[in-house]
């Protein structure tokens, strides 16, 4: 058995957005297999902003524990199994753990989960491309597929604002929306980015969140208003979304990215009374209280994806060294669709 590997570990707290050099690369001994452990070579490691989150001092109420500095990161990542003390994982296997942001990774097999999800687990690689259990059939499709069908229950009626449509959860977000009959109409942050939101996801209509007012671009791109919306930011598109929705309207709030980076939180929405006014519903979640939904989500999104409905976007980094940079991009609106990192596949 091989005795270390390559981790990414936290070198110092970032100040403000990250930077490359925040992280570093370094050795780790590998512990000797106990009874209920499993050695996985990680293959693909999923790249989310809620690492970021764990690089402050303190993280939120509720959420997952802080990172030590010195300690590897860990995430969501794909690998195989290359050696194994549980007689429910076998030599070969492909499986999906939480001991991400490293080669090798000694993994629990019934070891802590993501709020319920990311547990070791065997994926079935034989219909679709590995990474998929990542992305789109993977943590970013439970997410976006619980936001469209449990908490927004988007109906054909509605007309719906993705925020941050052009990365992984949104883009999924707003292409289930379409396929279950809405208007749809997505933010991110470049001209590009608009573009690929109305030609490639094929969105009603789209805007450069970075040619503020939100407030004014959501006017203009739909002078009706909104019936719900999926947040990814918070702060200023929060309250964006509230001045724009009609009464009734729903909003689901899947994260904040606004804050995660900052070094003093943006500022919160200023008019939540219409949250009064409006009869507006809000529901915070988080992907791991949807575990149930797991196989329908699978099924549904495999097929689209298979039968061309919905499209796929990745941006790849290579190899672990790329991995703090890759996460810095992501951050920073650097990438498009899924963010991923692939681990050379050649190795022991
Ligand atoms: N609740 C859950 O269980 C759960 C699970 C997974 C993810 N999430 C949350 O879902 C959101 C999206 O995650 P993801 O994995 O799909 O990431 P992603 O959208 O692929 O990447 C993050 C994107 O956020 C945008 N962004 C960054 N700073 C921004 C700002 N200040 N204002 C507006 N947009 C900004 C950037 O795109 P632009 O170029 O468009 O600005 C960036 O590409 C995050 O808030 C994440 O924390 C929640």
């Amino acid at each position: 058995m091989i005795s270390s590997t390559q981790v990414v570990t936290l070198a110092r707290r970032p100040r403000g957005p990250l930077r490359a050099g925040d992280l570093a690369i370094t050795d780790q001994a590998l512990p000797p297999l106990r009874p209920g452990d499993v050695l996985v070579r990680n293959t693909w490691l999923s790249v989310d902003p809620s690492i970021r989150i764990r690089l402050a001092e303190t993280t939120p109420d509720g959420y997952l524990p802080p990172f030590a500095l010195g300690e590897p990161l860990a995430g969501l990542a794909l690998g195989v199994v290359v050696d194994s003390r549980s007689p429910e994982f076998a030599v070969g296997q492909h499986v999906s753990h939480l001991c991400g942001f490293r080669e090798h990774a000694v993994v629990r097999a019934d070891g802590a989960t993501l709020g319920g999800y990311g547990g070791l687990s065997v994926v079935d690689t034989l219909d679709h491309p590995p990474q998929w259990f990542l992305g789109p059939l993977g943590s970013s499709g439970l997410t976006a597929y619980a936001g469209v069908h449990a908490v927004l229950d988007v109906k054909h009626t509605d007309t719906v604002w993705v925020s941050a449509a052009a990365g992984a959860v949104g883009g999924l977000v707003a292409q289930l929306s379409r396929l279950r009959g809405a208007t749809v109409v997505g933010s991110a942050g470049s001209p590009a980015k608009v573009e690929y939101l109305r030609e490639r996801l094929g969105l009603d209509a789209a805007f450069d969140h970075r040619r503020s007012p939100l407030t004014d671009r959501l006017a203009e791109t739909v002078p009706a208003g909104i019936t719900a919306y999926f947040d990814s930011v918070g702060g200023d598109h929060l309250e964006a979304a509230l001045d724009a929705m009609n009464p009734g309207g729903r909003v689901a709030v899947c994260g904040a990215i606004a804050a995660y980076d900052a070094e003093t939180p943006p500022p919160g929405p200023r008019n939540l009374f219409q949250l009064v006014s409006k009869s507006i519903t809000v529901q915070g979640y988080r992907a791991g209280s949807y575990n149930d939904l797991l196989p329908a989500m699978q099924r549904e999104i495999g097929e689209h994806l298979a039968q061309g409905r919905m499209h796929y976007e990745e941006t790849v980094f290579d190899g672990l060294e790329s991995a703090p940079a890759a996460l810095a991009a992501m951050l920073e609106g650097l990438t498009t669709g899924k963010t991923l990192v692939r681990l050379d596949e050649n190795r022991s």
